[in-house]
């Protein structure tokens, strides 16, 4: 993309994560894949280069500026070009941050935002369980009022950076006979009596970071806790952080897929066959071309979806889940394309190319399922059909007047 397209204070935030990622992960990003361990030199280098700022407030002790969305984006998807797993670390903290941020009390606010700033503190999210996936609303786990207290019980699955976060932002059942004000959130630390870390998973991707079962066995949480202080509003809460962190994921797949395309046009430059560089070949001039239209493409999409986020525009739902569903299966066929261009090398673990199709594969399930997009850009398109009323004269029904 043009910098043109991008303020001084984008590319501030740009170049800022990219060396960090040239410096501090390229070099260990196989070596954290297959350890499959948490990279806690990296966590403390991203703080220290005060990019766990980048979307939280300032008077909370971030260093959101205009564009916070779109400056998320660019630091995840720079951390992403070098490793995919370090940046879904990175960019759980912003999801688990921002039901606080759009929902939670002053107090809330004050209390959590600023350790989460300077990375003192890490925060994730729990909304997902064994039973209730894509039909969030349908989980099980509950929170019960106990005098001021509120007893949360139930277990979460697949919570991102389980273990490593200190903070976690819990949705559980408080009304169990409501439909629309069923589920509330409450901020949980880790300290609680009752919290525990389930299992942690063994993954295909994003091997750097855990992915671990979140288990809460009476944890009592204080009324303050309780997210905006706002019973019943938790699946409006969720749905709204999705919004808000789903351009984040959109990210994570653009920079998986430049990474790939930059190791393809690396390797294809360089690999001799038939006594030339297999760059020199049209099939391969044609899959790189494709390869690096399709991103750049996503890229506009992306920042655009970002940049509407950060102007408060009328139904970013919408527009999330699309730069979430076409980034995301984009990063799936580059990545393929890429190991196919390495050829057999590609196959190997020698490589880091195969990293990148394996660490792609996740952006299209998790924070909503491809599916699950579809069926949120369709829901917003069906409703909005009213605006094309003006082709009625051009699509007469036989059966109406
Ligand atoms: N903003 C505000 N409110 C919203 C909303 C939005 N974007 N979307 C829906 N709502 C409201 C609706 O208006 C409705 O309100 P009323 O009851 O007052 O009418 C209510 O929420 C219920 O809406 P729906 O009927 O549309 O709900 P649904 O049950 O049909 O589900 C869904 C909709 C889009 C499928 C939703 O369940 C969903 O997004 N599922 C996927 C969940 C998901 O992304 N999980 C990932 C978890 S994070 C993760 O992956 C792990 C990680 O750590 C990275």
């Amino acid at each position: 993309m043009s910098d043109h397209l991008l303020s001084k204070e984008n590319l501030m935030w740009r170049d800022r994560a990219r060396k960090l990622a040239m410096e501090h992960i390229r070099p260990v990003a196989a070596e954290y894949d297959t350890k499959q361990e948490y990279p806690w030199p990296i966590a403390k280098a991203m703080a220290e280069a005060e990019l766990l700022k980048v979307w939280i407030p300032r008077e909370y002790g971030g260093d959101a500026g205009e564009t916070p969305v779109l400056n998320l984006c660019l630091v995840v998807e720079e951390i992403s070009r070098a490793c995919g797993g370090i940046g879904v670390g990175f960019a759980v903290n912003a999801l688990g941050s921002f039901p606080i941020i759009l929902g939670g009390t002053d107090e809330q606010k004050q209390k959590y935002l600023p350790d989460i700033a300077t990375g003192k503190r890490f925060i994730a999210f729990c909304l997902s369980e064994k039973t209730a996936g894509s039909d969030a609303g349908g989980m099980k786990t509950v929170a019960t009022k106990d005098g001021d207290d509120w007893v949360i019980n139930g277990e979460k699955k697949w919570t991102t950076n389980g273990g490593v976060a200190d903070i976690y932002t819990v949705f559980a059942v408080t009304d169990p006979n409501s439909r629309s004000r069923r589920i509330s959130a409450l901020v949980v630390e880790k300290e609680m009596e009752g919290f525990s870390i389930g299992k942690i998973e063994d993954k295909m991707g994003i091997r750097a970071i855990p992915v671990t079962e979140t288990l809460f066995d009476n944890v009592r949480v204080p009324a303050g806790n309780l997210l905006g202080g706002r019973e019943g509003a938790g699946f409006k809460q969720a749905m709204q952080t999705l919004d808000h962190a789903r351009p984040g994921v959109a990210a994570q797949a653009l920079g998986l897929a430049q990474g790939a395309v930059d190791l393809a046009l690396h390797w294809a430059c360089r690999r001799i066959q038939f006594g030339g560089p297999i760059s020199a070949k049209g099939q391969i001039q044609a899959k790189l071309a494709d390869m690096q239209s399709k991103v750049s493409a996503a890229r506009y999409l992306v920042y655009a979806c970002a940049r509407n986020i950060d102007a408060h525009a009328k139904n970013i739902g919408l527009l999330a889940a699309q730069a979430k569903l076409f980034a995301t299966n984009m990063a799936m066929e580059v990545t393929t394309e890429a190991v196919q261009i390495f050829g057999g090398y590609g196959f190997m673990k020698d490589y880091p190319i195969e990293k990148y199709m394996r660490d792609a594969k996740i952006t299209q399930i998790y924070e909503g399922t491809n599916e699950v997009q579809r069926l949120v850009v369709a829901r917003n398109m069906i409703k909005a059909v009213g605006e094309l009323d003006y082709l009625k004269p051009y699509c007469p029904m036989p059966w109406e007047d």
